[in-house]
């Protein structure tokens, strides 16, 4: 494809703040807006996007990413110039449109930072200047504001008719292709002194209308606070006859159709078309315009809205509260390298994962799917992030979502809005994704790490319960939805068993779930939700390599419990016993017959309700049983699935189709790789460290691509295989087949970081990095995508768990520092051109609750491998620590005699 030549952003400040000119000559830009308050913005270079705080409550008309080209409905504010000229301070007119590709015409430059959004439109032609800031204020208040700052940068005094024009949806997105008109007729529309107020009657719905309290407001002022001189509150008034958004005949014509506040209206599609008095412009001279667009329990709330926010000096320090709230969020976590840029474009990866808390994984217009909320693993993934920068209230969030697994290792998938909040699936068989076991503990585990909280595991938590039994394979005839969500023990009391027990039965239900190749079956998906045709025989290797070093760390985790807390015994359930098949009759692990049969047996036991029976079990015995069915997982995927091709190339096959082949390596239509078939082979320590280079050899000849920035997440396999998943009905390179997929690229990062292959991981992570800042080919705004495509655009920008990976990987990796059941561990894994020009390479980070800032000084300029931690001083003194596989150990009594408040200053010398 040929390329349109365009500028690309820069950074313009220390906080992310960036600066993108001809901004309009890109496509499907967008940049969200939010707060913490559940509202949900997102703005393009012309304003476009829509605004809501929940799938049933969109003030603007709910936008996927072709209708941000597609449609007309944008936030829009017209000048009639000197009763001659009609112009658009968004852009949004069909005259500008038609002149657009004339680069003279207009300059559009967009600035950004966190979390504000500014456009400036400059038509020298004309003489007239716009500049709109955008923002959601950090406050309770689901409200959008706008300044539109108007400058004549003509010679001549100019008289200027302004008029704000922003179309209220004000319903459920599912009424875009519901009842669109039908609920338009539920419109109860008021004009008031400062805007226009929509409360539609009902919230639609054919399964049960119901009365509805949400308004919508549009609500302006001029600088000083003036209101509006007239109100046009329906769309086809506004437009009249012929016109339409772009080119609206109240507008072109100047007709005379606004109200007076106090007018009610009812029944038509609605639009805030303010109309504000005539203003003489002078050359040079400004006006602004501050608009709202709220989204309230009743007119009153929107009303009320009015005063607090509707003159300049109220947006302004509202502004400045935003920037300083946000900037502070995510300055928990700060890099400072040789390399400013990059640590920048980290700010807006830091970022990321508190969009996705707030945003889950719908409501950006990529993501037009969903109705708000999160799946399981992503649910726990974006633990990962929040426990680096919001650990205050993450331990009660892990604690609460243990409360959805069922006591078949399996969990709810449908997730509510409040913290443990699960809801029964209705399906009569529902879909279960095998990886969703193996994330809770990578994320306790890092929890427990940071904090040294050891007990957590034994906190107690409820089960999930619902309909679904057998890991969803079966019916339970006798659960209503009456009884709860909570299992019940025989006499009718809510269990609870302890957090260890809960990520127990998630591994050892699977440890018997096998495939006739003996790996874990692939049931519904595993990670990758493409992989979805596959439920009879498919196995996810990639999967079984990652709960098989998890069983091991279990193990390890539950020799330190008994030794911290002086324990020999714990409890679990009676029927959970029977898993620990090595503390009663030893199954033989390589007959699939038998897994199957002892996995049937205790499915059988907890049908409807557990005993509630609790037995007491040997630690040392329970640690000894994981530890023996995690390393037989690792011998049968060392012996089984380690391949070699006829290139050869060596690597892991990483699964098995739903006719029992295994996918990769030769093939007569070309060879297959999986990323995700290495990732966690590598993570683990299943792959030995030879046959990590052998991967990476593999990997760099088979899915690196430049084109798409990095590492692909699979071969072309030029097939629809039905037999595997839907995936394959994707184009290749894009998406889930075979794109640059950053979550799982940035695993890989990690996972070669992990074992000390920095130089490799580098890579991977920074060939990301370099594409995603190549403007002109990734087209997005600073920050990591979901993926890049196969023309090197980056796509379902901000909502990504690759976010959370990232972070963690820059934290624990790259800079080494991470906790090891409450003591601090440093192990650098900085290259050598990571370093700033004095050597120094700098973390700033939150450890156990503690602010540090940790300073490697690496003076004589070795590279990694050539340096080893030889001092550590911590707030000007030297201290004792321990060396341990290259990493200094700093103890957590000494850790926790450090500031609380104060930044504690460590300096690690490098030599
Ligand atoms: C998305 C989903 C994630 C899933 C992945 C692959 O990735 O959110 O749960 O595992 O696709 O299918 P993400 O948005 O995290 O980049």
């Amino acid at each position: 494809m040929a390329e349109e030549r365009c500028k690309a952003w820069e950074f313009i400040g220390k906080n992310g703040e960036f600066r993108l000119e001809e901004a309009d000559k890109s496509s499907y830009l967008y940049f969200p807006l939010s707060n913490e308050a559940g509202m949900m913005s997102v703005v393009t270079p012309k304003l476009h996007g829509d605004i809501k705080t929940s799938q049933n409550t969109f003030a603007l008309m709910p936008v996927s990413v072709e209708d941000l080209h597609n449609t007309k409905s944008a936030r829009n504010f017209w000048l009639n110039i000197d009763d001659e000229i009609i112009w658009s301070a968004t852009g949004n007119s069909a005259q500008q449109i038609a002149l657009h590709f004339n680069p003279e015409d207009e300059k559009v430059t967009v600035e950004a930072g966190l979390l504000w959004h500014k456009v400036i439109r400059e038509n020298e032609k004309l003489g007239i200047k716009s500049e709109i800031t955008s923002f959601v204020p950090a406050n309770d208040d689901t409200v959008e504001l706008m300044e539109v700052k108007i400058t004549n940068i003509g010679e001549k005094d100019k008289k200027i008719t302004p008029t704000a024009a922003i179309p209220i949806y004000g319903r459920s997105a599912d009424n875009l292709r519901d009842h669109r008109h039908v609920t338009s007729l539920l419109h109860r529309i008021k004009t008031i002194d400062s805007g226009i107020v929509v409360n539609p009657t009902l919230s639609f719905d054919e399964r049960g209308h119901q009365i509805n309290d949400v308004s919508y407001g549009v609500l302006g002022s001029n600088q000083n606070g003036e209101r509006p001189v007239g109100f046009c509150p329906i769309v086809e008034d506004f437009i009249g006859e012929g016109g339409n958004l772009e080119w609206p005949k109240a507008i072109v014509k100047n007709l005379d159709v606004y109200c007076q506040a106090g007018k009610e209206l009812e029944g038509f599609e609605s639009i805030g078309g303010l109309r504000f008095k005539d203003t003489i412009l002078k050359a040079g001279e400004e006006e602004s315009y501050i608009i709202a667009i709220a989204i309230g329990e009743n007119v009153d709330i929107v009303d009320s809205l009015a005063e607090k926010y509707l003159n300049k000096d109220l947006f302004d320090n509202y502004l400045s509260q935003n920037r300083a709230y946000w900037e502070e969020k995510i300055n928990k976590v700060q890099f400072k390298s040789g390399n400013p840029d990059y640590d920048n474009w980290m700010k807006w990866v830091t970022l990321q994962p508190i969009l996705r808390r707030i945003y889950g994984c719908s409501f950006l217009p990529h993501h037009d799917y969903g109705r708000g909320g999160r799946g399981w693993r992503d649910l726990w993934q974006d633990c990962l992030a929040l426990l680096l920068m919001e650990p205050e209230g993450v331990r009660d969030l892990l604690l609460n979502n243990f409360a959805g697994i069922r006591i078949d290792g399996s969990n709810a998938t449908i997730i509510g809005s409040k913290p443990g909040e699960f809801i029964a699936d209705r399906n009569n068989i529902s879909r279960v994704w095998m990886d969703h076991g193996s994330w809770p503990f990578l994320t306790t585990k890092l929890y427990i790490d940071q904090s040294g909280d050891i007990d957590f595991l034994l906190e107690g938590q409820t089960y999930f319960k619902d309909a679904q039994i057998y890991r969803s394979k079966r019916n339970d005839e006798n659960w209503e939805p009456e009884d709860g969500n909570k299992l019940l023990d025989r006499e009718g009391n809510i269990y609870k068993g302890s957090i260890l027990e809960h990520m127990l039965v998630q591994h050892l239900t699977l440890f018997f779930n096998v495939g006739e190749h003996n790996n874990f079956k692939l049931e519904g998906a595993d990670w990758n939700d493409g992989l979805d045709m596959a439920e009879e025989r498919g196995e996810s290797v990639a999967f079984t390599a990652l709960y098989a070093s998890n069983l091991l760390e279990m193990a390890n985790l539950l020799r330190e419990l008994a030794e911290r807390r002086e324990i020999n015994k714990l409890e679990i359930a009676r029927e959970m016993k029977l898993l620990l098949d090595t503390l009663n009759n030893k199954v033989d692990y390589d007959s699939v017959e038998a897994k199957h049969k002892l996995l049937g047996q205790y499915f059988d036991s907890c049908v409807s309700r557990v005993s509630g029976d609790k037995v007491e079990i040997s630690i040392e015995e329970l640690a000894n049983d994981l530890k023996v069915k995690g390393n037989w997982i690792i011998d049968h995927l060392r012996k089984n699935e380690w391949i070699k091709n006829n290139e050869g190339y060596e690597w892991f096959n990483g699964y098995y189709d739903n006719d029992g082949k295994r996918l990769e390596g030769d093939h007569p239509l070309g060879t297959r790789m999986t990323l995700t078939g290495q990732v966690f082979t590598i993570m683990g320590g299943v792959a030995t460290d030879e046959q990590v280079e052998k991967i990476v050899k593999a990997a760099d000849h088979y899915l690196k691509d430049d084109i798409v920035g990095g590492y692909r997440l699979n071969t072309n396999f030029k097939e629809l295989k039905t037999n595997l998943g839907r995936l394959f009905g994707f184009a290749f390179g894009h998406k889930e087949n075979g794109a640059m997929f950053s979550h799982m690229a940035v695993m890989y990062g990690n996972a070669l970081y992990q074992r000390g292959f920095a130089k490799e991981g580098y890579e991977v992570i920074n060939s990301i990095y370099r594409h995603c800042k190549e403007f002109k080919t990734s087209r997005i705004y600073p920050g990591i995508p979901e993926y890049i495509n196969q023309r090197g655009r980056g796509l379902y920008h901000y909502l990504t768990g690759s976010a959370s990976w990232l972070l963690l990987t820059e934290v624990t990796q790259v800079y080494g520092v991470r906790g090891e059941l409450g003591n601090l561990v440093l192990n650098p894994k900085l290259l050598k051109k990571q370093f700033d020009n004095e050597g120094n390479a700098n973390i700033y980070t939150l450890f156990a609750n503690r602010p540090i800032n940790v300073i490697y000084k690496n003076q004589k300029e070795l590279e990694f491998g050539e340096y080893n931690i030889i001092d550590i001083i911590i707030n000007d003194e030297e201290i004792n620590f321990e060396i341990k596989d290259q990493s200094a150990i700093i103890k957590k009594e000494l850790i926790e005699r450090l500031s609380l408040d104060d930044v504690n200053e460590i300096e690690v010398i490098l030599g």
